[in-house]
């Protein structure tokens, strides 16, 4: 499929999509949450992509939802646009393989709402994170106000989101909204490196184990262990669960074929 504010590239089991409007610094306007909503759905549907990368390349991840776009917009143009935005990041968030974001440069308001929706986070040093909606007299309106919370705790949440302040990435790292911090240059070998190793796993049970953390998330704890115990229970129909614990037994490398 041809995108003209994205770019997909897949390679080796991998798919990265790569932000492309460089000249609003990735601003994301209806057409960048239509092609993101396509690429997931896309990407969801390709088995040969076992892990996905989201990135806006090595100076900047996204400032956020484009302002421009959204200054003269009245409250019911608004609920009916947001729609978009809220069906690529379910799609992001929700798909059957590990999404990984690679941030470099800002990650603003809807940008970094876009980053909560991958299951794991790398910042490069130059990272700048934040929720300046407040600034705009609007609030994050892409999940923020609801996944960031949940990723690191009402408090901090509530912090950057009343102060529209931008911390840098040590200080994410610090509060847990990213995993890991690396050198700029290296940001996307890095991310390359950690999509590959969770892609060398078990497929199904990488899904499974996905499914079992957000889905739990939204239940009670007695709910969330019998989900959890139905996924365990079932992994043990897959090739993988008998070629990992074979592999185990004769001290080699296990070769998961995702079935
Ligand atoms: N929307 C539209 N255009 C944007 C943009 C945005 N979010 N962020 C930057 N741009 C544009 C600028 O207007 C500018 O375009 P022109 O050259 O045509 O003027 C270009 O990108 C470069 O930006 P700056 O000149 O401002 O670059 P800078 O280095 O001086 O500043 C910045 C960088 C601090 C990120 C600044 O651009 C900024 O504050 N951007 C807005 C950040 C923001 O408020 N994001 C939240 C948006 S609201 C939202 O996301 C809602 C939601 O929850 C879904």
């Amino acid at each position: 499929m041809a995108y003209e504010t994205i770019l997909v590239e897949i390679e080796e089991g991998i798919a990265t999509i790569t932000l492309n409007r460089p000249e609003v610094l990735n601003a994301l306007n209806s057409q960048v949450f239509n092609e993101l909503g396509e690429a997931a759905a896309q990407l969801t549907a390709d088995q040969s992509v076992r892990a996905v990368i989201i990135t806006g390349g090595e100076k900047v991840f996204a400032a956020g939802a484009d302002i421009k776009q959204m200054a003269s917009a009245t409250a019911v143009e608004v609920s009916s646009s947001v729609r978009p935005s809220m069906i690529a990041f379910n799609r992001i968030e929700n798909m059957p393989k590990p999404v990984i974001a690679a941030i470099a440069g800002y990650a603003l308001g809807g940008g970094c709402e876009l980053t909560l929706t991958a299951d794991v986070r790398i910042a490069a040093e130059n990272a700048q994170l934040g929720f300046p909606e407040i600034k705009l007299g609007i609030l994050p309106g892409g999940g923020g106000t609801q996944r960031l919370p949940r990723l690191i705790g009402p408090g901090k949440a509530k912090e950057l989101i009343f102060s529209g302040d931008f911390i840098p990435a040590e200080e994410a790292l610090r509060i847990g909204l990213v995993n890991k911090v690396v050198p700029a240059g290296q940001l996307l070998a890095e991310a390359r490196k950690m999509a590959g190793k969770f892609a060398a796993r078990g497929a199904v049970a990488v899904q499974m184990a996905k499914s079992c953390i957000n889905e739990g998330l939204q239940m009670d704890l007695d709910r969330g262990l019998q989900y959890e115990h139905k996924c365990f229970s079932l992994l043990f129909a897959t090739e993988d669960q008998k070629e990992g614990m074979q592999a185990f037994v004769e001290k080699r490398k296990p070769n998961f074929k995702g079935k």
